[in-house]
């Protein structure tokens, strides 16, 4: 208990260091964007707007807003000379009903980028260290190397799997905390729920635990087994959710933060000032019951997985059991190539560095989008 304390202290006081600096929204779609490859630097040096691609490039939801999430923003629209602090409080109080806990213990933001940024701030001002798996969702060890942390980095393991044996090993002194993306992006594969639990508690111990959920709702509901109850029983533990995925909000930014209540605190007092928006809280408010669209995204998404899933066999490219939106799989051509040609061809993919090879993340988008990709990936490929 009385090291679970200090490192809240820890958190708040870095929080409190932060002082003057600001997160801008342009420095997180920096690092949201960035290259995660010398090819996609490459190509990104002569980018065009990507409106007219198929984006196979951001695990979006191509199936969302939800018909509810529309009506509810066409109803919102008389609100938007308003300030959205009472349309925010009724999504947290929702959320926070949602997750069985009190309000204070929810901290909502523009999207969990936000959440995921102003936490890897924090460790950056401290100096201290973050430890991930790798390769995975980089935004918050990113910020904290911004802000000039060390990030320490674990390979998966063969079948693409946090290596929890490794990472356990590989706690500093100065580990200040330890990011686990679970289901993770890019490689969209899922740890054990029950061992990722006795792992978190063991590690919390050790430092603070944070576990990005953003693709938890792409399981069936039956495995959607979230880590935020290890937050309520005490533990050193950060969740952050997102309506960006199952959902399909990405483009107004709503995420959330299930925390210790003076983590949440920091959180807030460090926040851009009322950065959640009318349209964006009553779209959230109208998805968060809404079982019915997300079942119909998880069985869309599903369906074109699958498809895709069975082209990287047919192909014998090695890729991990993915159950989310996102397939990583080995590059079989020249990367920046790949980019270029796919693009001519109308589709936007990315490329990952990973043990000094070239790696396709592809997006699931729909059955049919997904069609026309692999007829145009194996021309580009063959
Ligand atoms: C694992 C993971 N976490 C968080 C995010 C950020 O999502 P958002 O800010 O839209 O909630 C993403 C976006 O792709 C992601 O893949």
């Amino acid at each position: 208990m009385k090291s679970t304390l200090s490192r809240r202290d820890w958190f708040r006081s870095s929080l409190a260091l932060t002082g003057g600096v600001m997160l801008t929204t342009s420095m997180v779609d920096e690092l949201m964007a960035a290259p995660t490859s010398e090819a996609e630097r490459l190509h990104m040096l002569g980018a065009k707007p990507t409106t007219r691609l198929i984006r196979l490039g951001s695990n979006e939801n191509p199936y969302g807003p939800s018909a509810k999430a529309r009506e509810a923003i066409k109803s919102a629209l008389g609100e938007c000379n308003r300030y959205a602090d009472d349309e925010s409080k009724q999504l947290r109080e929702l959320i926070a009903q949602k997750e069985g806990v009190s309000t204070d213990y929810i901290f909502l933001g523009a999207g969990s980028a936000e959440c995921l940024c102003l936490t890897g701030m924090a460790i950056g001002l401290q100096g201290g260290s973050v430890l991930s798996a790798f390769p995975t969702f980089r935004l918050l060890m990113e910020y904290a190397v911004k802000f000039n942390a060390r990030w320490d980095k674990i390979d998966l393991d063969p079948n693409f799997v946090h290596n929890l044996e490794a990472m356990a090993a590989a706690v500093k002194a100065d580990t200040k905390l330890m990011f686990l993306c679970n289901p993770n992006n890019p490689t969209g594969t899922v740890l054990n729920a029950d061992r990722l639990k006795s792992f978190c508690v063991e590690m919390a111990k050790k430092t603070t635990v944070y576990v990005d959920e953003a693709y938890l709702e792409l399981l069936e509901p039956n495995e959607q087994i979230s880590m935020a109850s290890l937050v309520k029983e005490g533990h050193n533990v950060i969740v952050s959710r997102t309506f960006s995925k199952v959902y399909g909000l990405a483009g107004l930014r709503v995420g959330y933060v299930v925390a210790p209540p003076d983590v949440v605190k920091r959180m807030a007092n460090f926040q851009m000032g009322p950065i959640l928006n009318q349209a964006a809280m009553a779209a959230a408010k109208a998805s968060l019951g809404d079982s019915e669209f997300a079942a119909y995204t998880r069985m869309k998404n599903g369906e074109a997985l699958k498809f895709f899933l069975s082209y990287l066999d047919s192909k014998k490219w090695m890729h991990g059991n993915s159950r989310t939106n996102c397939v990583l799989f080995p590059a079989p051509k020249d990367g920046k190539m790949i980019l270029a040609e796919t693009e001519k061809k109308g589709f936007q993919i990315r490329i990952w560095e990973y043990q000094g090879k070239e790696w396709c993340r592809v997006s699931i988008g729909t059955l049919d989008e997904m069609k026309l990709f692999v007829k145009a990936f194996d021309e580009v490929v063959s």
